[in-house]
């Protein structure tokens, strides 16, 4: 098999088709097609034989003969060509539950049923600007308000199998009423309250401090970088660094608090992917280290050419890491398919389950953002152990990145 991609010319007599159940992705002529079914509510179903597919780049769901796209399916050095001519983002528009005609509802998304965890996004304001931020497009949309929020604390704290509520956004410190809406929570009686924070506000002692006392339990703090250069680079804010350092210093202090920093893997800060550990190590030696593969949506997106890292880069780095940390500090991976997380010598934290527990409150879902995480499934894929626990990898990585496969077969086999 050569390195160059296929190139398949786009013609407006074929469908780029992903089904709904193996994720796969199909390149069918229409000629080959007896029927196509749009989905319209109260219309009919075809019979067993059919299977639901989006057809991309339009985001409709379609209903097609298996049997008829079967000898159509895209070969995986052809994936990434195709998609940049079919111009496919792979972002879609944040689904919420059915309108309730309530304006002051809180927007939620995700799993309404039987969640373990409220994210509670309370706005997209932030004083850092980080080059991959995948909040980026919320930066200026109405922020959810008071009430929408307690709301949103009192819906969670009325599931049983709620446990604990995140705060994040944007950046959450930037909210006035922020230590009011943690002491609200701790009266709601959950196990654990989480900030995911940059820093900058709580490099005060006092100002976390009150935080802590209002019944904050872990800190997800952002550092994405070993050198001062790397991170305010990255956060496009001059003294994030200094300021975060502050706060991770602070929180080594505290024992009330478990502390975890986050440092989100890209082109700019892969080479300190393992130094990283040891400015941990001397800041706070007992907070562990979540390194995370970037979802692409937002600044992610915008910027997906110059900062995305491919998926031999986060393998090989991540995982050169994890072998420097031994036993300490605690390393973790998030957002990375499960075999990416496998590859590295970690447990998987990215399945379909285990994203399946969370309840998301969110201004995406009342506005008209589009979000990411639209994935498909790989030649390569077939076989995975993990393969009903995993959604692929997303299509902006796929689209980027035209050799994802030789780099999920790298990571299938070690
Ligand atoms: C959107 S931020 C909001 C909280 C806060 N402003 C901060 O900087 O930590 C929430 C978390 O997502 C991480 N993050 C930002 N963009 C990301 C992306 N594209 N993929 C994965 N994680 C991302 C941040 O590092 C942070 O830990």
């Amino acid at each position: 098999m050569g390195t160059e991609p296929a190139v398949i010319p786009r013609t407006t007599t074929e469908l780029l088709l992903l089904t709904h159940t193996d994720r796969r992705l199909h390149l069918v002529p229409v000629h080959a097609l007896r029927s196509v079914v749009l989905f319209a509510a109260g219309g009919d179903v075809p019979g067993r034989t059919t299977v639901a597919c989006t057809a991309l780049p339009s985001g409709q769901v379609v209903h097609v003969n298996r049997d008829e796209i079967r000898p159509y399916l895209l070969p995986d050095d052809a994936v990434s060509a195709v998609l940049t001519q079919f111009a496919v983002t792979g972002l879609r528009p944040a689904v919420g539950p059915m309108p309730t005609g309530d304006l002051h509802a809180p927007p939620m998304f995700g799993n309404l049923a039987d969640p373990t965890w409220l994210s509670l996004s309370l706005g997209g304001q932030c004083d850092s600007a980080c080059v991959f931020c995948f909040t980026e497009w919320i930066r200026h949309e109405p922020r959810l308000t008071h009430d929408q929020a307690v709301r949103a604390l009192d819906e969670a704290a009325s599931i049983a199998t709620v446990e604990g509520v995140v705060f994040s956004g944007g950046e959450p410190t930037l909210r006035k009423d922020l230590p009011d809406l943690v002491r609200y929570a701790s009266t709601k009686g959950f196990a654990s309250i989480g900030l995911q924070t940059n820093g900058h506000r709580t490099a005060d002692p006092r100002y976390l401090n009150g935080l802590v006392e209002s019944g904050v339990t872990h800190v997800l703090l952002s550092l994405h970088g070993a050198r001062q250069e790397t991170h305010d680079g990255i956060a496009r804010r001059r003294n994030s660094f200094a300021l975060a350092l502050r706060a991770l210093a602070t929180l080594a202090t505290d024992d009330r608090v478990v502390t975890e920093v986050n440092f989100v893997v890209c082109a700019q800060n892969a080479d300190e992917t393992e130094d990283f550990l040891d400015l941990i190590r001397h800041v706070a030696p007992k907070a562990a280290v979540r390194y995370s593969l970037p979802i692409v949506e937002g600044a992610a997106h915008d910027n997906a050419e110059s900062t995305l890292p491919s998926l031999r880069t986060f393998v090989d780095r991540v995982s050169a890491a994890v072998m420097r940390a031994a036993d300490s500090p605690r390393v973790s991976v998030a957002n990375a398919p499960p075999c990416i997380s496998s590859a590295v010598g970690l447990p998987p934290t990215y399945t379909l389950s285990l994203r399946r527990s969370m309840l998301g409150v969110s201004p995406f879902v009342s506005s008209a953002i589009l979000r990411g995480e639209v994935a498909a499934k790989l030649q390569v894929c077939v076989g995975c152990h993990f393969t009903d626990n995993c959604d692929g990898l997303q299509l902006p990585y796929l689209r980027r990145f035209p050799q994802a496969h030789r780099h999920v077969a790298e990571a299938r086999v070690r």
